[in-house]
């Protein structure tokens, strides 16, 4: 079997490979330059948002606050897999859609790109961003399903656990397919949504003496790869994957390893790599090029051993 993210199976295990390799070659640092800005005012946004999402942006607003202040072990594995699945940015035009406090802008700036473009909805969490040392990065407020960017900006576009926020996937779906370009590498990760419903996993934050609850949504993971497979989109590549020991630390540190022996044979997020084609591919079925890997199990409660991509997924 042809490895797939030879540098993802390197620490995990690896149960089933359709199709090519991908290339991950390591990317080459380099500075960019000064940082662009641009929020419109609260007025003019709000004015935008519909009363639940403005809801949402103040709590997003009030979590920049903290966001950055502990050590989230989602956030760690995630930074783990992905690391190594990003391709040679070099020279490339990358979005980080939902940046949220730049999290990922801070190391996708020093890697060779040509243009960085960080957005989110909450400007709490840009400000967080823009606190940090970013040089070059464009930050721009808006939401997922309605970007200022022309047709097919994009090389790249990221979005980290932001799909769990975003109601409407295909509006979601149809604008990253309008910014990104022909052969955009879309890369999409978010919490295991069947082991947050197993396991009552909630989205909180401490808002001072309150702790807040986030509303979400939660999108099955064949839903979301469904929703770009019609717009044209190849999935190349589909991680569930467990905490391991790094995260295990992070968990001890909490005080929390009841937590980490819970989640225990679960995957705790996904992770996805989506390819924009040339031409329009709506079955999945079609998809010739899907490489699965680095996960325990694959999609679904009764799908846990095969990764048979092959068979439809329900
Ligand atoms: C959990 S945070 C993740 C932040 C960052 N991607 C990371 O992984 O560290 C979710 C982010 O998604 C942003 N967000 C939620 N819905 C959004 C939307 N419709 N458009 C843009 N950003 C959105 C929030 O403001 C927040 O910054």
């Amino acid at each position: 079997m042809t490895p797939v993210y030879p540098q993802v199976a390197e620490s995990s295990q690896v149960l089933s490979a359709l199709g090519i390799a991908l290339q991950c070659p390591r990317w080459t640092a380099s500075i960019a330059q000064a940082a662009r800005l641009k929020f419109p005012t609260a007025t003019e946004f709000c004015m935008r948002c519909r009363p639940s999402e403005s809801r949402k942006v103040q709590a997003f607003d009030a979590w920049a606050q903290s966001y950055d202040t502990r050590r989230n072990p989602l956030l760690v594995l995630e930074q783990r897999y992905l690391d190594r699945m990003l391709p040679d940015l070099s020279g490339r035009d990358v979005l980080n859609a939902g940046c949220g406090s730049g999290r990922w802008l801070s190391r996708i700036s020093l890697m060779g790109t040509h243009r960085v473009c960080g957005m989110d909805v909450s400007a709490g969490m840009l400000q967080a961003a823009a606190q940090k040392d970013l040089p070059g990065v464009e930050l721009v407020q808006c939401s997922c399903d309605k970007t200022p960017y022309a047709d097919e900006s994009f090389d790249v576009i990221l979005s980290s656990f932001v799909l769990s926020y975003v109601d409407d996937l295909a509006s979601f779906a149809a604008e990253m397919s309008r910014i990104g370009r022909a052969g955009c590498d879309r890369y999409l990760s978010d919490m295991h949504p069947e082991t947050q419903c197993q396991l009552g996993w909630k989205r909180t934050f401490q808002d001072g003496q309150q702790a807040v609850e986030l509303e979400t949504v939660s999108h099955r993971i064949r839903d979301v790869i469904g929703v770009f497979a019609s717009l044209g989109w190849k999935l190349y590549a589909a991680l569930e994957t467990e905490f391991g020991n790094p995260e295990r630390e992070v968990f001890e540190a909490a005080g929390r390893l009841g937590r980490f022996n819970e989640a225990d044979g679960r995957p705790a997020i996904y992770l996805l790599h989506l390819r924009k084609s040339d031409s329009r591919r709506t079955n999945i079925e079609e998809q010739d090029e899907i490489a699965i890997g680095g996960a325990r199990c694959v999609i679904g409660p009764s799908e846990d051993t095969s990764g048979d991509w092959g068979s439809p997924i329900s």
